[in-house]
Parts: C-alpha cells; structure tokens; sequence
C-alpha cells in the first residue's frame, strides 16, 4: 500500500521530554523537528474527547479518580504537567480539539489512538472519530489507532474515510486476517514482540508495521532499515535524526 506516514512518531506527543499527552509536549516535537505524534483520547464525565493515557487522574495530573466520572469543568482546573518538571508546572490537559488545531498549524501528522476508558469502547470509538473528521475537514486526516477492537469498528462505522491502525502487544497467529476483517491499515505491536517473522507476515499482508516504544537508537535505525513503516519513540531529541 502507499504508506505515507512520517517513519518517526512521538510518543504520547512530548514522549519523555515533556510532560505526556499535553499541548507542551506537542510544541516541543515539532521545534525538535519531528514530524508526527501519537496521543491517547479518553472521554471525560461530560463525554469530551480529551487528551490523557491513564483511567485514572493521579499519575500525571493534580486531580483524583476516574477520567470518565470527572467533568470538563473539573478537568480544566488540574495540572497535567508539574508531575513531569516545575517548569511544565500548570500545563493544561488538552482537550482533542485543542490538540488537532496545534497538530496541524504546527504541520505535524497526528496520530490519534483512541483509549477507551473500560466500558465506553464502542462510544469512544464513535465519538474520536466523528469529531477527527470534522476537526481535519480539508486536511490530510489522521491515523486513528486503538488496541480495542470494539472502539475501531465503531470508529469505521462513523467515518470510514479515516485510516486505522490496530494496536497490540503480541500479534495473534491469525493477525492478519483479523487486521483485515477489521478494515485496518497497520498493524502496531510492542517492541517487545517484534521479530523477523512478524515483518515477512506483514510484507506478505502487504500491512505496514509499527513499534511502539523505541526508545535506543541503534535499535530504532535497525528495526528502520529491516522494513519496520514506523516508530513510537520517547525519544523526541533523536526522532528527526531517523529520518523522515
Ligand atoms: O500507540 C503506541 C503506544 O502509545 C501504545 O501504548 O500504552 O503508550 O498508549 P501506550
Ligand atoms: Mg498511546
């Protein structure tokens, strides 16, 4: 397939130099020259796509309990970034449109991975994806990923015209035939699972593969130079220099 996805992705936007999932981290990889990002879509108690990889608010907010029983109200008072550094101190936690205008007046390719809180799957599939249509009408769209097959039909149900990655930690035997039941586009897996008869599979399904998280980068220009379509780095700094 014509797979134009940038070969270097940012992790969680800011990867480990930023605080994760924050409109800082996003600004910080496009001025170290990356040129695409990955981050994690939940909703929030009002039903608000917004921008965070936990369930739960402790680990990297100032708030308690669970993303999806807090309010927008409640979300907009916390800070998402001093748990990184004083200096991202205050950062807000964005909410997913604040994230697709940033993405695309800094000229970044996104890459949305739907992270569906348990029990919402199919409404955040559907909601991610609706409002990722609208919010890059007349732009090159995004890749929507999530390791939940229920989000990513609901996600193909409600805007079909987007591409789809599907996320997971070790590939079934019979990946690709699910990869294409599920009308997806790329397979995502762990770096932990990675291996040379991953990728002739994948050659052979004609499905780009994607690692996530590389973060070493004699092993990210290896994985690059074996076939490897893409990778999820922390590693902001190094990304631009893996080529594009
Ligand atoms: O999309 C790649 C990677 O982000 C998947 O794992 O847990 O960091 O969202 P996680
Ligand atoms: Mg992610």
């Amino acid at each position: 397939m014509n797979w134009d996805f940038p070969r270097g992705i940012a992790h969680r936007g800011g990867g480990s130099l930023a605080p994760e999932n924050t409109l800082a981290g996003i600004r910080l990889a496009a001025e170290l020259g990356c040129r695409a990002v990955e981050f994690d879509v939940m909703l929030s108690g009002d039903g608000t796509p917004v921008l965070i990889h936990d369930e739960t608010l402790e680990r990297t907010t100032s708030g308690r309990g669970r993303v999806a029983e807090t309010s927008d109200a409640e979300l907009a008072r916390l800070d998402a970034g001093g748990w990184h550094s004083a200096r991202y101190a205050g950062e807000p936690l964005p909410t997913f449109a604040d994230a697709a205008e940033l993405c695309q007046a800094l000229g970044l390719r996104a890459n949305v991975e739907i992270k569906p809180s348990s029990g919402a799957e199919a409404e955040t599939g559907r909601k991610v994806a609706g409002l990722a249509r609208e919010l890059w009408q007349g732009a090159v769209p995004p890749l929507l990923s999530s390791f939940s097959v229920e989000a990513l039909a609901a996600a193909a149900a409600a805007a079909p015209e987007l591409p789809r990655g599907w996320l997971v930690d070790a590939p079934p035997a019979d990946w690709p035939k699910r990869l294409h039941r599920l009308e997806a586009v790329s397979l995502h897996c762990s770096r932990r699972h990675f291996g040379r008869r991953l990728l002739e599979e994948a050659r052979q399904a004609g499905a780009p593969l994607l690692v996530y998280t590389v973060n070493d980068a004699e092993d990210a220009l290896q994985l690059l130079h074996s076939g490897v379509a893409g990778l999820f780095s922390d590693r902001i700094d190094l990304l631009a220099g893996w080529g594009a």
